[in-house]
């Protein structure tokens, strides 16, 4: 061998040995350029394993040959994982070292423990927090708060969604807001707390909050998917669907609520399979906490004209249609209006958000709620991606949620005073 030869050979070797090091103790977040059809093909294969969870994007079927994908994977599989991706030549970083550390951060900060550091609303709660919030807050604001119980979900939680009016008469406007439609985007269900208690807070103090309450009835769902949240808590950090099991077939649990409503319900870019992280149920509204919500829209469908439904993670301000690539009739409105609110929190808060149509924007996703209930006819309907675009995804720091609240905030504000001027 030649000397450079030589060289080069040993240098490969050692960094080849050096990127096989890759066993760990902890569960880890990867991310992965994938470019090729073999890279397609090999990823779809990995994500069925049992020691991963697609982070990004939500199923296997949604990898192409240009996508960046963030997977989880567990301490016992980074191995086998890291090894594959290197025998098929797959770039990759290390995105999350150490996810229990970050867990650790997001669950310490709970009500009765001392530790906990920040205020009520900078922290994420576990429902049990958010059942007692929710009731202790329309007892102390009791002129602007009512509780509604719109249905309950497969484990019969109750759905409680709390009604907010400035102090006036009544009005024949509203929009409705849910959180936490997929259970690990914790910063969802925080972001409506975050929400109720500045609408409470501010009301006659801030000028926009208090013309939204003046002219609109708020709506707010803040976790659509109690079953699963709980879960998140308890079991699976990593869980996105339902807990609904069903009664004949499968073993897998859960269906994805975001597919199991009735917009081109269970075309591409859902799945029939039961064991998918996109599996859209077994017929339109065929899970409760869907319906729930499908219910209650139908019987104020007149007066509610903003639908918002808030999801994490991507940094995205999304519109009809995702369940094709229709243009909505009104699309250069709603692409104006999320240009604004993406230039203000640019300029406010120096922070990037995607703005557009859902298909064209992130990929098909039939069976939405946002797509629904702009078919039945609530012309301003809107998905909002929060907080981050992959440096934490799902297990954003709670030092975060301020800046990501504002951020929706902003938007929340913006779409909601242009729907009170137009409409
Ligand atoms: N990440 C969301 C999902 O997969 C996107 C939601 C966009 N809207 C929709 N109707 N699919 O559910
Ligand atoms: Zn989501």
């Amino acid at each position: 061998m030649k000397p450079l030869t030589k060289l080069l050979y040993f240098m490969c070797f050692n960094n080849f040995l050096e990127m096989c090091m890759c066993t760990s103790e902890h569960d880890q977040v990867l991310s992965i350029t994938v470019s090729t059809q073999d890279h397609v093909d090999t990823m779809q294969n990995l994500t069925s394993h049992n020691g991963t969870v697609l982070w990004q994007p939500a199923s296997p079927s949604y990898i192409t040959t240009n996508s960046e994908v963030h997977l989880y994977v567990q301490s016992t599989s980074v191995e086998l994982v890291t090894q594959l991706l290197q025998q098929h030549r797959i770039p990759f970083t290390v995105l999350v070292e150490n996810t229990e550390e970050l867990v650790e951060m997001q669950t310490r900060n709970n009500s009765s423990d001392p530790r906990s550091g920040g205020v009520y609303h900078e922290r994420y709660h576990s429902l049990e927090d958010i059942y007692f919030w929710i009731n202790q807050t329309s007892q102390e604001h009791s002129d602007m708060v009512k509780v509604i119980l719109i249905g309950s979900s497969f484990e019969k939680r109750p759905l409680h969604v709390m009604k907010l009016s400035g102090r006036r008469g009544a009005v024949n406007r509203a929009m409705w807001m849910d959180c936490g439609i997929h259970a690990r985007e914790w910063i969802a269900p925080a972001f409506c707390l975050w929400f109720v208690n500045y609408a409470l807070r501010f009301y006659s103090h801030n000028s926009e909050i208090t013309e939204m309450l003046n002219n609109m009835d708020i709506y707010i769902l803040p976790v659509m998917n109690p079953d699963g949240y709980k879960y998140t808590w308890t079991t699976d950090r990593m869980w996105r669907k339902n807990r609904s099991v069903l009664k004949e077939g499968s073993e897998c649990v859960g269906v994805d609520l975001n597919r199991n409503f009735d917009a081109r319900w269970c075309t591409k870019g859902a799945s029939n399979d039961p064991c998918d992280p996109t599996y859209c149920g077994q017929y339109p509204e065929s899970e409760p906490e869907a319906q729930a919500v499908a219910k209650f829209l139908r019987s104020h469908k007149d007066t509610v004209k903003l639908y918002i439904s808030i999801h994490s993670y991507s940094q995205m301000l999304l519109f009809p249609y995702s369940c094709s690539y229709d243009e909505a009739p009104n699309h250069n409105e709603l692409l104006e209006l999320t240009k604004e609110a993406s230039t203000k929190i640019r300029r406010y808060y120096r922070n990037h958000y995607k703005y557009g149509p859902g298909a064209k924007t992130i990929y098909l996703a039939p069976g939405g709620s946002d797509d629904w209930a702009y078919n039945l006819g609530i012309k301003y309907s809107f998905t909002f991606e929060l907080q981050d675009r992959g440096r934490y995804g799902f297990l954003l720091p709670p030092s975060f949620i301020p800046q990501a609240c504002n951020e929706a905030l902003l938007a929340v504000k913006i779409t909601a005073l242009h729907v009170i001027k137009n409409t």
